[in-house]
């Protein structure tokens, strides 16, 4: 039996991240043996961030994000510090792109704990990289889902064992290290990365799924290749779109991703989590 309610929130423009999050959710409630609603809070879009929500000490929350440059994607400090914790419990999780997860999850499980949850347990699971169809490919896989129901498991255990929790201690530095920045090819940082965007070709066949699942609703729904907003490189317009339309062409951004196959790909990173 599990003393609390499960509840899930997550920020995943290509699905990574809620996949993980739902993953770890659904195992608690099958090891708590009896159907229990799970809450969940999908702030991936605008509207899913329009309000807070507020938990309490009967409530056990999963919460995902992925990482971006090292770090909690920063576009999401302001809406992550006014979740209220009072008391809840909080799993922080974060999915990385086979890189690295520097110090994203001592980052957010910060932010949370600065809310007023306890962190019991923390975790770190590698999913396919944003900008990348070959760096961390196709994950999570079958053995990450397997690794999340055995985390999923030892979470339980905690819960059930124990009544009082202290903050898990997970890997990361304070100060957190600086964002992770993109190189040109004399090795100096590339200052305006924000600023490029992506490009949409002659493919489009105006079907306005971009539109619809821009993380920053920043795809102009009446013409689909403008841009009215920020764009955080999240590559859900590119990964979703059906006919490969939107892609990015800059070449410093190719150059990047190309960095980043090379230096990673190569090499399988495993989840880690703290219990
Ligand atoms: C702007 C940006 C920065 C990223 N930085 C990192 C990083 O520092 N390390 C890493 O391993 N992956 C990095 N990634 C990859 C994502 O963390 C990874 O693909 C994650 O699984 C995406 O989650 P989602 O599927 O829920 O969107 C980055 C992705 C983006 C879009
Ligand atoms: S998802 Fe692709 S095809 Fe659909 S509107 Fe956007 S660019 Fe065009
Ligand atoms: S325009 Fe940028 S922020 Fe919007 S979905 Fe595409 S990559 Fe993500």
């Amino acid at each position: 039996m599990l003393k609390y309610n499960i509840c899930t929130m997550y920020f995943s423009p290509t699905g990574t991240t809620c996949t993980i999050v739902r993953r770890i959710a659904d195992r608690l409630e099958k090891n708590a043996g009896e159907p229990v609603t799970i809450r969940e809070y999908d702030f991936t879009l605008p509207s899913g961030r329009r309000e807070a929500p507020s938990f309490n000490a009967r409530d056990l929350l999963i919460i995902g994000v992925p990482v971006y440059a090292g770090r909690v994607p920063n576009v999401l400090l302001s809406y992550l510090n006014i979740i209220i914790g009072s008391g809840a419990l909080v799993v922080p999780v974060v999915l990385y792109g086979n890189r690295d997860y520097d110090d994203a999850l001592l980052e957010l499980k910060d932010i949370l704990e600065s809310n007023g949850f306890t962190a019991v347990a923390a975790a770190a699971f590698v999913g396919e990289h944003s900008f990348s169809k070959i760096l961390g490919a196709d994950r999570p896989d079958a053995n990450d889902i397997m690794l999340a129901d055995t985390f999923a498991d030892q979470v339980y255990h905690k819960l059930t064992m124990q009544n009082e929790f202290e903050s898990v201690r997970v890997k990361g530095n304070r100060p957190y290290r600086k964002y992770y920045t993109p190189r040109d090819e004399n090795g100096a940082p590339v200052t305006d990365f924000r600023l490029i965007t992506p490009e949409t070709s002659d493919d489009c066949i105006d079907c306005k799924t971009c539109a619809e699942i821009c993380p920053m609703g920043s795809i102009d729904y009446d013409d689909v290749s403008r841009l009215t907003g920020i764009c955080i490189k999240c590559c859900a317009c590119i990964k979703r779109c059906p006919t490969q339309a939107k892609h990015f062409a800059d070449h410093r951004f190719i150059r990047h991703k190309n960095e980043l196959e090379e230096g990673f790909a190569y090499r399988r990173r495993e989840p880690e989590w703290f219990v």
